[in-house]
């Protein structure tokens, strides 16, 4: 299978793909226009889309010498718990329509990277089925909070349940982004998958178009019911599409563990700043009072070690884990946080850091 989507797509076999741009070539040659779409594209103009790329050219890496890098590691903790690196696993809507094995081909390669896997709401297995999958993995659940507050304590207490060990609750989805490429390529949901979540609800609910998504996500949270979540929850709560320090601050106040700098892959609103540019303003709002997380961009070690030195704690991966995913299931996927892991090491290594705390505001500029 894997010789013919090289050939397909122009890349030697014998080669194999060398980095996450490699699996994006893969990718396309693997999905269909509507699929490959879906996954790829951002919301109106796609203005923010590029940005959260380009927001990387905006810095270089100032590498220190005659440092001991004999032993580097890129181990870090994220919520007190150790992971390989501090490289995870975004949340990704509708993962079988990459693959078959969706979900589960990413819970086994996350669990086999030693990292986390975030699970979406929106997705084609269930939180049960995910922990089957990977029982030893560690996992958080991300939360669209449902319109009726029963349905979403439904929903975290099977997440509890199944050994998830936060709650990220995205906050920039609470009405769905004008995707142009999918109102193009009409794109649904394959008959075969279902929201797992919601399979026993009348209609199938899918969330791929502004009025299905209206009936699963309400739009009326304020941070007043961020105080019913962390009680209902049990466990940390993190928010996920922060882009205002002022926001970061309400997010800390209101006893969140972890912020993610996010604006949802440049998917939500066109024009939003790049998560990279809003990155050190939170780092300062919070203060220390909570883990600064970061997505939106990331695709090679280096671009990591940028998050790290304007202070974030770890970042998430979305696209690259789908590239991969849709490329060569779950090989595919943990080859990928490999790759990725293995370029951030060697990125440390001639920064002259041992390991990802020694990674400062002093490592990087503005050229
Ligand atoms: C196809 C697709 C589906 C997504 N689905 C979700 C989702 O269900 N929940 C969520 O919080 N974020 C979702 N996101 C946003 C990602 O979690 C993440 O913020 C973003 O993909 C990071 O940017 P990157 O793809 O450039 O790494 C999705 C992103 C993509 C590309």
């Amino acid at each position: 299978m894997c010789r013919a989507i090289c050939e397909a797509a122009g890349l030697n076999e014998a080669d194999g793909p060398l980095n996450v741009w490699d699996y994006e070539v893969l990718a396309e040659a693997t999905l269909d226009e509507a699929t490959l779409g879906y996954f790829a594209g951002g919301a109106a103009d796609e203005h923010t889309l590029r940005d959260n790329r380009a927001a990387f050219d905006r810095w270089r890496l100032v590498p220190r010498v005659l440092v001991d890098v004999s032993s580097v590691q890129t181990e870090t903790t994220v919520l007190g718990k150790e992971v390989a690196m501090p490289i995870l696993v975004s949340p990704v809507a509708y993962q079988r329509m990459a693959h078959p094995e969706g979900e589960l081909a990413v819970a086994r390669a996350s669990a086999s990277a030693e990292t986390i896997m975030c699970l979406s709401t929106f997705a084609t297995a269930s939180p049960a089925q995910v922990a089957e999958a990977a029982p030893e993995g560690r996992r958080w659940f991300q939360l669209y909070w449902h319109p009726d507050r029963g349905v979403t304590k439904g929903i975290i207490d099977q997440a509890r349940d199944a050994g998830f060990e936060a709650v990220v609750l995205t906050l920039d989805l609470p009405v769905l982004g004008r995707r142009e490429r999918d109102l193009r390529a009409g794109f649904t949901l394959k008959p075969e998958y279902r929201l797992e979540l919601y399979a026993s609800r009348p209609g199938n609910p899918s969330a791929v178009t502004p009025a299905s998504a209206a009936q699963l996500v309400d739009p009326r949270l304020t941070w007043r019911d961020l105080d019913w979540l962390r009680e209902a929850a049990g466990i940390p709560v993190i928010v996920k599409g922060i882009l205002s320090p002022e926001d970061a601050a309400l997010a800390c106040n209101h006893g969140c563990a972890a912020v993610v700098v996010s604006n949802h892959g440049g998917r939500q609103l066109d024009r939003a700043i790049a998560s990279l540019d809003a990155l050190p303003g939170v780092v300062e709002a919070v203060d220390g009072r909570a883990e600064v997380l970061m997505d939106g961009g990331i695709r090679r070690g280096s671009e990591v070690a940028i998050a790290l030195a304007l202070g974030a704690r770890a970042v998430l991966i979305g696209r690259p884990v789908i590239w991969a995913l849709a490329a060569r299931g779950a090989d595919g996927v943990q080859h990928v946080l490999e790759l990725l892991r293995d370029e951030l090491a060697l990125a440390l290594a001639l920064l002259g850091c041992p390991d990802p705390a020694s990674v400062d505001r002093s490592r990087v500029t503005r050229p």
